[in-house]
């Protein structure tokens, strides 16, 4: 006889959302339940509709058969589907996964009702006990629970199969720009409670301490009639709110209901309630217990809640009355061993390095999150937007009308609200992702208007229509990669309604979050504009074996570090696992590495978000502002650094002023500010006053920095020694370099160069190939000034060096006429090649970590140091990297502190690394490029900035470099 899960080939029929599934609800079962974890028996199949013979392998529950020992590998695409099949059809080789295991009933289950929990399963799963059909679920990203009390024995072992299709009609509706994998990637467990149980429970929280819980009771024994004297509690830290509660006998008493549905109602107001923010998560314990007529406890329900208010008024989302910066982040299940599964562990690290690094704010791209990343979420403090798990990028215009497909939209949208609803960091239900917007949408919206009235929806399919079209389901303006411009049209245009907060914006491929401080300047100042997510968290890296190609997995750990794989790994992208059908690096475009390694642009955006900013400096202080919106400053404390350029760096502790949100005062310097010493910086490094859950005490938390002084005008170089060695060629010799300096417009297109069309153009140009011819090479007196041309496809540049001895060394002055035609080129500078040793740079300049003209704000000036290995950034696909700007002067030097010293005439854009512009530019991946021992050294006139043009508006004009005539000169010592 046909399987009847399989005679209904729910792999093609999206009507068929579930079958014999449980409603969703926020009771959480976790705790007690008896965990089936662990290796399961496990056969991959070629098609659902083939037969289950032969042996047995294993696979690991939880954790998708992609990432362990099969041979359906991850494959990665953005937009485009893996296949040619349109909505709702899969193909017909459809890899299918078989999971079964044994599962011991304990004995004393006996008469309790007995619930199977999955908790993800990708894309269809049918379920069977001993042979039976027991249901059907679709929805990679929410649970699945089934009621197999009539089905298993206590006290006897069944046997539980899990059949996971990985392709089907649902899979057009996930076609979110991850990679594709199959098989079940949350814990599974098995529950039991009462018959008669809490089968839901609604918390609403108010900041003003009220108090609303409902219960739902369910007997599942299902007589309709519900037991004399049983009644509700509900306590909060262990005070009781409510007893005897009265049920609502609505249905009890209608004889068609098969099984009994009362509800419970509990209602209190807390006094002096402690309300939640992302800056203060208060929350509080709510226990909620069902009571037998003896007071014995049949069920509980522990929630962690918060008392907090969202409101959208005019165009502005209030969380408690406030106006809150949106400082967001999307951020996916991923980690680099396991594809989608992710640990409890994984995910607190995840948040808590985004509260390190200023964020507040997590949209789920593109599916509701594992539920612990709510709890989590309430606990350190972040609103989020509740994304459901709705995709259909490839064939959006087709399904979001598509009738078959309504019953999904509503019921993806419908079972996240009724398992999020109770989470204080839920601020907004996102209606999903890239799907056009249709019918199907509007239905979903209406659902959650009326279940849930007390948060706003957004959809950015629907904001398209219009920003401020009232009629359409999005209460927010939630653009994808707006131009800043757009943005500030919209709301000085006196047109604006709603919220404007970019959904996703800054792009973070590779080297990128360029015009983010300018983004942020520009949101503080314009009322309307209240933040946006940024695209998006961590690098999809997989750790990947060279040898054979194959993922590495669980057992990875310890395999990477600093951003980097192990030698014989690397992290693979798509086309890495042999697909034909990719979109390559696309998948690698987070702020973090996948090891979870912060980028520089984190600290760019750890500075934008600061909760302590210099305002002023005057004499009698400087004047500092608090940008919080709920906490004063007695969370933090700080040391002042004054750096001068003649070397010297003053310390001493800063005493924060207790202010509240808004609020500045004039503090006073722990040191008197040298007279001399010329340019002058003061930051002041903002720490944790005490520990924080997210944070030991100790922990930097921002430096927010002032120019106190202006640096001195240039000297004119005094001619000193004899004459500076030129060859023939008009190259500069000197004992340290091995490549004399010269002029160069390349760099190794970032990700932002290549998709957004600059580096094909600089290509189309030769600026990569462009070749040197000398001029001329006129010496006059102990000067020689050196003409040369360099000329490619485009044009010619002319550029002259002149080569003065100063004291100790070379002056070099330069100059470059960038024609017309070469508008826009990535940079304009010397490029010279060090003998190997100097393995240290010290500088005075912006640092520590890489920054570039469009991302310099996260980045004091001082004087720094560190090993040249240490400042390449190891971006996945090679590029340009390790960039530090507004650098004055430099050392670089080998252990006995020998080596070569240069000074700039003014701060400029420098990069000391292992690599020629050439040699990151033929990579591929991080682990293909050989180190140089020597130094490769770039002073760059101009530098351009990096922008986000991988998906996004590139950088501003003001980035840009110019035609026209570039100068600079800089001074070339042996120290
Ligand atoms: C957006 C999309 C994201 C991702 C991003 C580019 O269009 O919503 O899922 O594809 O672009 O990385
Ligand atoms: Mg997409």
């Amino acid at each position: 006889m046909t399987d009847p899960l399989l005679a209904l080939r729910p792999w093609q029929a999206p009507e068929v959302t579930s079958w014999g599934r449980l409603p969703m609800n926020a009771v959480d079962r976790r705790s007690g339940a008896l965990s089936l974890d662990g290796d399961w028996r496990f056969r991959l199949l070629p098609t659902p509709e083939a037969t289950v013979h032969g042996t047995w392998s294993t696979a690991h529950v939880p954790g998708a058969w992609t990432m362990q020992d099969t041979d359906d590998l991850p494959q990665y695409t953005n937009v485009r589907m893996p296949y040619a099949e349109f909505p709702p059809r899969s193909p017909a080789a459809n890899p299918t996964g078989v999971y079964e295991r044994h599962v011991d009933v304990p004995a004393d289950w006996a008469g309790r009702r007995i619930v199977l929990h999955v908790g993800a399963a990708e894309s269809v799963l049918l379920v069977h006990v001993d042979g039976r059909p027991v249901g059907i679920s679709k929805d990679s990203h929410l649970a699945a629970e089934f009621d197999l009390t009539d089905v298993v024995r206590p006290g006897e072992p069944s046997v539980v199969r899990l059949t996971v299709v990985k392709w089907s009609d649902a899979t057009h509706i996930e076609d979110q720009d991850q990679w594709w994998h199959g098989g079940i990637t949350r814990s599974v467990l098995l529950y039991t409670t009462d018959p008669l149980h809490l089968a839901d429970v609604t918390v609403r929280a108010r900041r003003d301490g009220d108090l609303r819980v409902d219960c739902l009771v369910r007997d599942a024994a299902g007589d309709g009639a519900l037991p004399e004297g049983w009644y509700v509690t509900g306590d909060l830290d262990g005070d009781l709110l409510a007893q005897d509660t009265e049920f609502d006998r609505l249905n009890a008493e209608d004889e068609r209901v098969s099984d009994f549905l009362g509800e419970v109602r509990i209602r209190a107001v807390v006094p002096g309630v402690r309300t939640w923010n992302a800056e203060q998560p208060e929350l509080y314990g709510l226990t909620v217990r069902l009571h037998r007529a003896d007071g014995t406890v049949a069920d509980s329900s522990y929630h962690r809640i918060g008392f907090r208010d969202v409101d959208i008024v005019g165009r502005d989302l209030l969380v408690n009355g406030e106006r809150v910066f949106i400082r967001g982040v999307n951020r996916h299940d991923f980690h680099p061993l396991t594809g989608r599964t992710v640990s409890y562990d994984d995910m607190r690290a995840d948040l808590v390095l985004l509260k390190r690094f200023g964020f507040n704010a997590i949209r789920t791209s593109h599916y509701p999150n594992d539920p612990s990343l709510y709890d989590l979420a309430d606990e350190l403090g972040f609103y989020v937007v509740d994304e459901a798990d709705i995709e259909s990028h490839d064939h959006a215009h087709e399904i979001a009308d598509d009738p078959r497909y309504l019953n999904a939209f509503v019921d993806r949208v419908s079972r996240m609200v009724l398992r999020d609803r109770n989470h204080p960091s839920v601020i907004v239900w996102s209606l999903g992702n890239e799907s056009d917007y249709g019918a199907n949408h509007d239905a979903a919206a209406g659902w959650v208007r009326r279940h849930d009235p007390t948060r706003p929806i957004q959809y950015e399919g629907a904001a398209k229509r219009g920003w401020a079209d009232p009629d359409v389901a999005s209460d927010i303006a939630c653009p994808m990669y707006a131009p800043l411009e757009d943005c500030l049209a919209h709301a000085l245009s006196g047109q604006q309604t709603k919220p404007l907060i970019q959904c996703e914006y800054s792009h973070a491929m590779g080297n990128s979050n360029g015009t983010l401080a300018d983004h942020w300047a520009a949101i503080e100042s314009t009322p309307g504009l209240q933040g946006g997510f940024i695209w998006e968290f961590r690098d999809h890296g997989i750790l990947q074996r060279v040898s054979d190609g194959r993922p590495v997995g669980r057992a990875g750990a310890g395999l990477y570090g600093n951003g980097v794989a192990a030698p014989g790994h690397r992290w693979a992208y798509g086309g890495d696992f042999g697909e034909t059908v990719h979109d390559g690096a696309f998948v690698a475009d987070g702020i973090v590495f996948p090891d979870r390694t912060p980028k520089p642009a984190m600290y760019e955006h750890r500075e934008i978000a600061a909760p302590v900013r210099i305002r002023s400096f005057r004499h009698e202080g400087v004047v500092l502002a608090n940008h919080q919106h709920f906490r004063g400053l007695d969370w933090l404390t700080g040391t002042w650094e004054l750096a001068l350029a003649d070397g010297r760096t003053l310390t001493g502790p800063a005493a924060l002023p207790d202010l509240r949100p808004g609020e500045t005062a004039a503090v006073p310097l722990p040191f008197a500010v040298p007279a001399d010493g010329g340019e002058a910086w003061l930051t002041l490094r903002v720490t944790t006053a005490e520990d924080q859950a997210w944070a030991p005490a100790g922990t930097e938390v921002c430096a927010p920095r002032i120019r106190l002084r202006a640096a001195d005008a240039p000297r004119e170089p005094v001619v000193s020694g004899p004459a500076v060695e030129v060859d023939a060629e008009g190259l500069l010799r000197h004992p340290l370099l091995t490549a004399a300096p010269t002029l160069t417009l390349w760099r190794a297109p970032t990700d932002n160069d290549e998709l957004g069309g600059m580096a094909a153009r600089w290509r189309a140009w030769g600026l990569d190939q462009m070749v040197r011819e000398v001029v001329s090479v006129r010496r006059d007196g102990e000067r020689v000034t050196v003409e040369s041309e360099h000329g490619c496809a485009l044009g010619v540049v002319r550029h002259r060096q002149q080569f003065t001895p100063v004291e100790g060394g070379v002056r070099v002055e330069e100059s470059a006429e960038l024609p017309e035609e070469f508008h826009d080129v990535a940079r304009i500078g010397s490029v010279f090649e060090t003998v190997a040793g100097l393995d240290l740079l010290e500088w005075f300049g912006q640092g520590p970590w890489e920054s570039y003209p469009d991302r310099a704000a996260g980045a004091p000036v001082g004087h720094h140091a560190l090993p040249v290995d240490d400042l390449f950034t190891p971006y996945l696909r090679p590029q340009e990297s390790g960039g530090r700007h507004g650098v004055r002067r430099f050392t670089l030097s080998s252990p006995d502190a020998t080596g070569l010293a240069v000074e700039l005439d003014e701060p400029r854009q420098v990069s000391v690394t292992r690599y020629r512009a050439e040699d990151l530019t033929a990579a591929a991946h991080h682990d293909e490029l050989t180190p140089r021992t020597g130094c490769v050294v770039h002073i760059d006139a101009a530098h351009r900035g990096l922008g986000t043009a991988s998906c996004g508006p590139d950088t501003f004009p003001a980035y840009l470099v110019t035609p026209g005539v570039h100068r600079w000169s800089w001074t070339l010592r042996m120290v």
